[in-house]
């Protein structure tokens, strides 16, 4: 019974309570943190690949043909990506810039900013194969943005900005896809749980260097002031359309192997997020599962009000991203807001809206 009880305020009224929170404070137009800064690959990258010579980009259409004046920003989306409903549930008004804009400069960062680069990982090497922003450089930019904030904010005003700030980090993904599954000098050497413990004793270093021997770093979260970090699992990397297409050798189902090593890197970054819990004070660090609920839409879209989950809205849907997405890419879809996928490896504008309520119930701990 009491079981029972605390399942059903686990999953229905935490939510609730979640959205009552958010729509009380959006009427008070004050946002739930001073700012979000966002670190990571191109699930949450919002443009500074433009800014690179790298083929990682999506700054054309049809990206971002259901974004706000149609503009293609560089989100690897028709629209908003799951991070931008997470600025809009948080009370923002505007979402954390891009920070290599060049246009962006000192007031505006007081809000937050976005150092993801697509094609990047925990691996140094991943982002360096793509010429993608690696977040060892994504740090020092970040370090570089608190100096800004301190010239503008003031040094006291500056602390209480970052460490009341949410940092996000959605990483991991393209350490697989874009590197151990395509790269010979990885997976013959690695079993996919080895790179899976290197990836992770990477990500712990990011966010404090507990494993100084192998780290790329010269910074870390943690030094950094950061005292509120979500960071997102790896999506069931099986089930995307392209992911299917090139590893599923001719199934138009889920491929298994690449699943069963997305919930093993989980797990491990589950309990190495545990104990960097015990040994950090003052941290409040959340893991935000983006499997389970991605999982749900791909094996089940009709019943959460999607039509199509194998094939991706952009091209034939079967592979296309990034350059291969583009205005001259045959079969794109209408209207993407029943398709699960918007391309070969992103997520929809309405999956990500989907991905964003779930976030927000699991990150409740952040704010308050
Ligand atoms: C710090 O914040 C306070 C309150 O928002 C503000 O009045 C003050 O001007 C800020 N300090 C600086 C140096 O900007
Ligand atoms: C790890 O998983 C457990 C069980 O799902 C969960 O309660 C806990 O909050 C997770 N840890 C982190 C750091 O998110
Ligand atoms: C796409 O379809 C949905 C309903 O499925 C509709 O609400 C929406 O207006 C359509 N969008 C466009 C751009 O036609």
């Amino acid at each position: 019974m009491e079981n029972h009880h605390s399942r059903y305020y686990l999953t229905f009224l935490l939510p609730v309570l979640a959205l009552v929170v958010v729509v009380l404070n959006v009427s008070n137009a004050q946002p739930l943190v001073p700012a979000l800064f966002i670190f990571g690959d191109s699930v949450v990258d919002v443009g500074n690949n433009n800014q690179l010579h790298t083929i990682v980009k999506a700054n054309f259409p049809p990206y971002g043909r259901d974004f706000k004046n149609h503009r293609s920003t560089g989100r690897f989306c028709n629209g908003k990506l799951a991070s931008d409903f997470t600025a809009e549930n948080l009370g923002f008004t505007s979402y954390p810039p891009p920070y290599l804009n060049l246009r962006v400069k000192g007031n505006n960062l007081l809000n937050g900013a976005n150092f993801a680069s697509a094609a990047s990982g925990y691996y140094d090497f991943t982002a360096k194969l793509w010429d993608a922003i690696p977040l060892s450089q994504q740090l020092e930019h970040y370090k570089e943005c608190q100096n800004i904030l301190v010239e503008v904010a003031g040094q006291s005003n500056a602390s209480s900005i970052i460490s009341g700030a949410i940092h996000l980090v959605s990483a991991g993904n393209s350490d697989f896809i874009q590197n151990y599954y395509i790269n010979p000098l990885l997976n013959k050497v690695y079993t996919a749980d080895q790179f899976s413990d290197i990836l992770i004793q990477h990500y712990a270093n990011f966010i404090q260097a507990c494993f100084p021997h192998i780290s790329t770093l010269q910074h870390n979260l943690y030094a950094l002031g950061a005292r509120r970090i979500g960071v997102t699992t790896l999506p069931p990397m099986g089930c995307v359309p392209a992911a299917i297409t090139l590893f599923g050798s001719d199934s138009n189902v889920c491929v298994a192997r690449l699943n069963t090593d997305a919930l093993n890197f989980n797990m491990k970054l589950n309990s190495t997020s545990e104990s960097l819990l015990r040994n950090l004070p003052g941290l409040k660090l959340v893991i935000l599962d983006i499997y389970q609920p991605l999982y749900e839409l791909v094996t089940k879209p009709s019943e959460n009000g999607f039509f199509e989950a194998r094939k991706a809205c952009c091209g034939t849907g079967l592979v296309e991203t990034a350059i291969l997405c583009n205005k001259d890419s045959i079969g794109t879809c209408a209207n993407a807001s029943e398709y699960v996928f918007w391309d070969g490896f992103h997520p929809s504008e309405s999956a990500n809206k989907v991905l964003a309520d779930d976030l927000i119930a699991a990150g409740i701990s952040l704010i308050s």
